[in-house]
């Protein structure tokens, strides 16, 4: 328990009139771990991250943030939270940086080195002397996540923040969320349509569908299990499968008839020493890459609502 348990979405439901636009939405998120929310649009990523920083108040289940419902309008509450959903709310005819001062102080920050810090990560300097008015929409991004974590809060919700950014820009902000998430231990949730976005920056996807999570995938572990998968082209793909089956690894044909198999306990060394010695011949072998984009199309697909 304890980190297992830093945030805590539990059985969150949401219904506009008489469309659940979540249904029962559960899952948790360790402290300075990043996880990514993935779906469509109208999936209800925005949905479940106004209900987390409590944009929205009138849902069944429950949000607890370290074991403290976040019902509990407490004062430290209110401060556990840093986002940017939708435009953020800056005053046009101020800088960038006196909009950074003024959101610091009312969020309790009077620490001006804070502010020059997260300025300097962000690599957003050239800019904090323009008045916000004049911004880009990249420009407005970014000092929307730098006003996000002044306050040190303890998660970041980011409704997708590289929306629009060009890729050089993109990089940097991977890079900032990174350092918040392990250096500050702030727990950071972030939404995308664009799955390698996420894939680059998140410990874990979530996967949405008409309110549903339809999956959760650990990247760690998609890794591991990705690193011992293999691809065995050969003129009898019958024979191999039997052949490895009799050495317990577990094997089938794909539909270009080449066998697919999980080598697990063997390194691919010790494979084709076993298959020396019988009369099995592999014309080629590679590492399966299943890339998580198609495991998105098909969770996406597998969950067809009628
Ligand atoms: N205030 C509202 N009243 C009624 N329905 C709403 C309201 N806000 C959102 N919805 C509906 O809830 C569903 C989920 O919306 P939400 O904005 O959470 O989706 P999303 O996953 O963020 O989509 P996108 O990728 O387009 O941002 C949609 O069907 C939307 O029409
Ligand atoms: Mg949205």
């Amino acid at each position: 328990m304890g980190n297992e348990e830093f945030l805590k979405i539990d059985n969150v439901t949401k219904v506009y009139g008489k469309h659940n636009v979540l249904s029962n939405v559960t899952f948790s998120i360790n402290e300075g771990e990043v996880i990514g929310l993935v779906g469509p649009n109208g999936a209800g990523k925005t949905t479940i991250m106004k209900i987390i920083v409590g944009l929205i108040r009138d849902y069944s289940g429950n949000v607890y943030l370290q074991g403290r419902n976040i019902r509990d309008k407490t004062k430290e509450n209110r401060k556990n939270f840093g986002c940017v959903i939708e435009a953020p709310g800056f005053y046009p005819g101020l800088t960038g940086y006196e909009n950074l001062k003024y959101f610091a102080k009312i969020s309790g920050c009077e620490d001006e080195k804070e502010i020059d810090d997260i300025i300097k990560v962000l690599k957003i300097e050239d800019f904090m002397h323009k008045k916000v008015g004049k911004y880009s929409l990249g420009m407005k991004q970014r000092i929307g996540i730098a006003q996000a974590v002044l306050g040190k809060p303890d998660v970041l919700v980011l409704d997708e923040p590289t929306n629009g950014l060009d890729p050089n820009v993109v990089l940097e902000i991977r890079k900032f969320i990174k350092y918040v998430a392990q250096e500050k231990k702030i727990a950071v949730i972030i939404s995308s349509h664009i799955l390698s976005e996420i894939e680059s920056m998140c410990e874990k996807v979530i996967f949405i569908k008409e309110g549903q999570i339809v999956d959760i995938v650990s990247l760690e572990q998609e890794k591991t299990v990705q690193n011992t998968i293999f691809v065995f082209k050969t003129k009898t793909p019958d024979r191999l499968i039997e052949f490895l089956k009799r050495n317990e690894i577990t094997a089938q044909k794909d539909e270009a008839c080449n066998v697919v198999a999980n080598l697990e306990k063997y390194s691919i060394k010790g494979i084709f020493k076993m298959l020396e010695d019988s009369d099995i011949s592999v014309e080629e072998v590679y590492k399966q890459k299943q890339s998580l984009e198609k495991r998105f199309m098909q969770t996406m697909e597998e969950n067809e609502v009628e």
